[in-house]
């Protein structure tokens, strides 16, 4: 088009100028044409005008015009009177007035009969001087020059399909060496073999940013432990099939993964928000096999069969929960008195003091063994692979080892390990180690947590202690203790269901909030528990308003905090705390056209979580204690538009996998304003660029690969353990 566009203004140019250069040659082709017919005439038409005889004159000029382009002749002898001349002489042309067509390039005459030419040439006559007047029809010039318009049209549209044709052509020709270049260039070489130098010039640069990109993209999606596996529920299902033979996995954990609680409306299901549940619910996906937890819905006990099991999840069964039964005393003792009043503050550093009552312990000691006689009572071989969860269970292991001492049991303690200063304190320290020394493997998220637990096992109990394999041998029998960090399902289920686009929830969720649609937001979800740092997150979202005033009223923060072991007096009073420090906040910008604070306490099922994540400019963790954190992970598996910003406590074991979220400690007031304001001026690209390196983490380290992880290492110790016995058994013949 810009190519037909170029020769159309170039023939326009052209072709005016090409008719005035032809005309002038034309003139002077009649004015040598006029000169050498007034030569050959000069003789007869000088004796004719001696002659006097007008008629003889008139006779011989009409022989003259036999000539087809000599239009007119005349002659002049006098020049007052009017020429002697053929009958179609043109009446302008004036004897008295001959000199103007004297002119040097020719003179052209628009007659009504079209253009002429007119020359005059003098007469060698004596007496009278005379001039002959010669017209020629001009009117083939202008045929000749419409002839030459119709060719230089053609030949221009020819020139211009030639023009595109050959530019066609050299352009098919350097895309090839392009796509060839390219491909070249994505079969690894230029990038994996040093062929730059034969790559064209005009590629070098492109082949830069492509290999940058293939190198992004290799860093995004290669496992990151060189591994070579991606762990995924096949792969899990696929391990647990060929490395433990298919055998069943028991999991014990004090919270159940599906909740049936009586509404008004009939039985309700409910998914409890606990990391643990979010955690290990995939795992048991892909595993099958019996959860062994507490029924601890209001319904529970209407939908389980006599055995007291239920399949689940209800739309494809896939695995079963046992539910066991706990009267209001072992609750109170077991779960919330010694786990919750004294476990859970000893092993958080969040400034609460345990409690240990005796009454409690003896709870803790005949809950953990009525779960051991479950787990019995589950074990479909004498060798189960049993997966103890969390500080609900620190003697389960030994009561099962005692009963199954073939069984392969893995703990995980998804709390942190305090010092052997602070662990010591409880007076029950060394049944909780050798409980938990019964499990054949120990993990914890961090290698922080692992050597404290070496260090406390070390001071506190007649244990040999290798802290090359990090192994504890006690009691004729070994436990390995590893680092696995836990995750979250890649990619989350709750993410399936999200119908909206991010746009689309960013503009529902603050509709539905009263906010504006531009308006900045930030997320917390948490339980309402003392270690999650709220009150800590308020004051901070309070600073960044203080110390940069522009955010008053153009962002808030969404705290959703679902209620949490309420029978607790240390969370209710959290819980009244958190509220009065809300309120507090937003009274004291009472100038904000929307709330600094906006407190949401109560339960949210996954995905009306995840619309919040996917809704919010940022998510601020800001645990002053915490095993992993799994908001934080979730947080970044929800934003597939690979924007928002984490704002991550640096005391969550997940600062330690996510570094490129804005790390604080979250008793620093002003360093946490300070974040939440970087998190809210970064730009896009700075955005992406952290959010991509995060979900390439969470991607691979998810949570089918801890659980893989564990598994493969159980795998192992069994095997060692069968040429163990076949040994002892060959020695003892
Ligand atoms: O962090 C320990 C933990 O068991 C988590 O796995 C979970 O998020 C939380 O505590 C659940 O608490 P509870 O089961 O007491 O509600």
């Amino acid at each position: 088009m810009p190519l037909l566009l170029a020769l159309g203004v170039f023939a326009y140019w052209a072709v005016p100028l090409a008719d005035a250069l032809m005309q002038r040659w034309f003139v002077r082709d009649l004015d040598v044409r006029s000169t050498s017919l007034a030569s050959a005439v000069q003789e007869p038409l000088s004796s004719l005008v001696a002659s006097g005889s007008t008629a003889k004159i008139t006779a011989f000029l009409t022989r003259m015009t036999q000539d087809e382009r000599l239009y007119a002749v005349g002659v002049c002898f006098d020049a007052r009177a009017e020429p002697v001349a053929t009958v179609n002489f043109p009446h302008e042309i004036k004897c008295a007035a001959l000199d103007q067509y004297k002119a040097e390039d020719g003179y052209v005459l628009h007659s009504p009969h079209g253009p002429l030419h007119v020359a005059v040439r003098a007469l060698d006559s004596e007496s009278p001087p005379s001039q002959v007047v010669l017209v020629h029809d001009m009117s083939f010039v202008t045929r000749r020059n419409e002839e030459t318009r119709r060719l230089f049209f053609y030949f221009f549209v020819a020139l211009g399909l030639c023009i595109a044709l050959i530019t066609v052509i050299i352009a098919q020709l350097s895309w090839r060496g392009w796509v060839q270049g390219l491909r070249a260039l994505l079969h690894g070489e230029g990038i994996l073999r040093p062929s730059v130098e034969s790559t064209a010039p005009e590629l070098r640069p492109i082949a830069r940013d492509l290999g940058d990109l293939i190198r992004d993209l290799e860093r995004q999606y290669r496992p990151l432990d060189g591994s070579q596996r991606i762990w995924d529920q096949d792969a899990l299902r696929a391990t647990l099939r060929r490395e433990l033979h298919g055998n069943d996995v028991i999991v014990v954990s004090n919270r159940e993964p599906y909740l049936h609680v009586r509404t008004t409306n009939g039985i309700h299901l409910q998914h409890p928000a606990s990391g643990l549940v979010t955690a290990i619910e995939p795992v048991m996906r892909a595993c099958s096999g019996t959860w062994i937890a507490h029924g601890s819905g209001s319904a529970d006990r209407e939908v389980v069969d006599r055995h007291d099991r239920i399949a689940v999840p209800p739309d494809h069964p896939a695995y079963q929960v046992r539910r066991i039964w706990l009267s209001e005393e072992e609750e109170d003792g077991y779960y919330y008195g010694f786990a919750n009043e004294g476990l859970w503050p000893l092993c958080h550093n969040a400034h609460v003091r345990p409690i240990f009552r005796s009454g409690d312990w003896e709870f803790y000691k005949s809950v953990n063994q009525k779960f051991a006689d479950a787990v019995l009572v589950e074990a479909k071989t004498k060798d189960p692979v049993v997966l103890v969860q969390d500080y609900h269970f620190a003697l389960l292991p030994r009561m099962i080892r005692e009963r199954l001492p073939r069984a392969t049991i893995i703990t995980f303690w998804h709390i942190p390990w305090p010092n052997p200063e602070a662990f010591s304190i409880c007076p029950w320290r060394t049944e909780l180690l050798d409980g938990l020394l019964g499990s054949s493997i120990l993990g914890f998220h961090t290698q922080f947590h692992c050597n404290n637990f070496l260090d406390t096992v070390d001071r506190l109990l007649e244990a040999r202690v290798d802290r090359e394999s990090f192994t504890i041998s006690t009691r004729g029998h070994s436990t390995v203790v590893h680092r696995y960090p836990i995750s979250i399902e890649w990619p989350p289920a709750a993410l399936a269901s999200v119908k909206r686009s991010v746009p689309d929830t960013r503009k529902a969720v603050r509709e539905r909030l009263g906010l504006p649609p531009n308006h900045k937001l930030g997320v917390g979800i948490d339980r309402l528990d003392y270690t999650k740092g709220i009150i800590e997150r308020f004051n901070a979202v309070c600073r960044l308003l203080e110390t940069h005033p522009r955010w008053i009223g153009r962002f808030s923060f969404v705290q959703i905090a679902a209620p949490s072991r309420s029978a607790i007096a240390d969370y209710r009073d959290y819980a009244t705390r958190v509220t009065a420090l809300a309120s507090q906040i937003n009274d004291r910008f009472p100038d904000a056209r929307y709330p600094p604070i906006i407190l949401v306490t109560e339960h949210h099922e996954a995905e009306a979580v995840y619309e919040y994540y996917r809704a919010c400019d940022l998510c601020f963790v800001s645990s002053l204690h915490d095993g992993m954190n799994l908001v934080a992970k979730e947080f970044v598996a929800s934003r597939d538009d690979e924007q928002g910003v984490l704002v991550l406590s640096q005391f969550a074991g997940a600062s330690r996998e996510l570094p490129e979220a804005l790390v604080v400690n979250p008793y620093d007031a002003d360093q946490c304003a300070r974040a939440l304001h970087v998190a809210l001026t970064m730009d896009a690209a700075e955005q992406r660029e952290r959010m991509r390196f995060m979900r390439g983490v969470v991607r691979e380290f998810n949570v089918y690969r801890w659980a893989g992880r564990m598994l493969l290492d159980a795998a192992v110790m069994r095997q060692r353990d069968r040429f163990r016995l076949a040994e002892k058994t060959a020695a003892s013949r």
